[in-house]
């Protein structure tokens, strides 16, 4: 991959740098419940501000589907920045026009603003020459620090790299460096785990897995899609049985391909969908009944699994490998998230993980610092895992 990055810019005085960042946080009647978002983007800002540049940033909050909804604003926002970067954060209500470009033109240098929601202009989501335009005016270079929009050919994601002198901010850096390391050149033997409920939303990437990887586990619900494809009972269970076929084309690609695929040989059975439910844990081939719920890989699985890890340089994870919010059906997930972290500090192991609920399984296990890259990203990841190009990325390397 080749890009520019803030390290191929000097002194920026005088000049006003556009910082697509995803500011897309969980809120809560207007406040601001996990800032993970904010965080990530402030290396980008800091060494801009260092560089003399006035700092305008450009995000999308929710889908207000081109249309402005006061509930979906980013004013909210600039509070908890400001304390973040220990600076005055100047609001814009509109991020095109006389408002925008009066704030950026009253900010000192060094100075940060925030600019509105760019969903509130239509033009954003529909990639549309002229708003990207308008965008274009308000500053001179553009740095795209938002790798969990990438997977969105918007204006404000794509577009506007066609227009400025673009760069990779630090966040997106660090994010495709460490992709590239997991998937793109990893170090050999390679392991995937793929967990979460259903093999329907997660077909192109496990396909594309089973093409790239030495080994892959798979868990939670989508792994009993497999079992029942194998002709093993799963009795009252979540399981996609008319992806029977399916299945088994995954499994026959792995072994065409030279993948391990890893099963589950035991399980946490139970009958209730709630923590603490009584449950047993029996070996694949026991019988269940139509009230049994598969919720658990069972201990033989995870000792499986950390065999596999501790022969492997590079993990990469997505999904729980059970019901993990309900203890103790996260049993699995959190033993080999445990031993992915201790392979990871003592440096035998790359291990990046990311999309949907991975982050809350791996934060739940207590590893999300231990891992060598956790990505904030949802559906990015998960289309990078995919193996598709994603538009916001494609367009810095051009
Ligand atoms: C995200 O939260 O995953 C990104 O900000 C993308 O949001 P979107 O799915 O609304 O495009």
């Amino acid at each position: 991959m080749t890009f520019k990055t803030l390290d191929d810019l000097t002194d920026l005085s005088g000049k006003t740098a556009l910082v697509r960042v995803d500011f897309n946080v969980p809120m809560d009647n207007g406040v601001i419940t996990d800032d993970t978002r904010l965080k990530v983007a402030l290396p980008t800002i800091e060494k801009l501000v260092a560089k003399g540049a006035k700092v305008a940033l450009l995000a999308h909050f929710d889908r207000p589907k081109g249309k402005v909804v006061p509930e979906m604003s980013l004013k909210p926002v600039v509070e908890p920045l400001s304390k973040l970067l220990g600076k005055p954060v100047t609001f814009a209500s509109d991020c095109i026009g006389d408002d925008a470009k009066s704030v950026v033109a009253a900010l000192p240098a060094g100075g940060v603003a925030l600019l509105e929601n760019v969903r509130f202009h239509a033009g954003e989501e529909k990639n549309d020459a002229d708003f990207a335009k308008a965008l274009a005016e308000v500053g001179d270079i553009y740095v795209n620090d938002a790798f969990s929009a990438a997977h969105r050919a918007h204006a404000s994601t794509e577009g506007l790299a066609h227009l400025l002198p673009a760069y990779a901010g630090e966040s997106m850096k660090r994010e495709l460096n460490a992709l590239d390391a997991a998937l793109g050149n990893p170090q050999r033997p390679t392991l995937g785990i793929v967990g979460g409920s259903k093999v329907s939303t997660k077909l192109d990437l496990l396909k594309n897995l089973v093409g790239k990887l030495d080994a892959l586990a798979i868990g939670g619900g989508m792994a009993n899609t497999f079992l029942f494809a194998q002709g093993h009972d799963v009795g009252g269970s979540l399981c996609e049985k008319d992806l029977k076929d399916t299945a088994l084309e995954i499994i026959a690609e792995a072994e065409a391909k030279g993948c391990r695929l890893l099963l589950p040989v035991d399980l946490v059975v139970a009958q209730e969908f709630k923590a603490n439910a009584a449950n047993r844990t029996q070996d694949l081939g026991a019988p269940l009944s139509a009230e049994d719920k598969i919720f658990d890989a069972g201990p033989e699985t995870v000792e499986q699994l950390k065999e596999v890890m501790a022969n492997s340089k590079t993990l990469i994870w997505n999904g729980p490998l059970g019901v993990f919010e309900l203890p103790p059906f996260d049993a699995a997930t959190v033993a080999a998230a445990k031993f992915a972290a201790s392979q990871t500090k003592s440096g035998k192991l790359v291990a990046v993980a990311g999309g949907g609920d991975t982050v809350a399984a791996l934060n739940h296990a207590g590893v999300v610092a231990d891992m060598t890259f956790v990505s904030t990203a949802g559906g990015a990841f998960l289309e990078w895992m995919e193996g598709k190009e994603l538009p916001g990325v494609a367009a810095l390397e051009s």
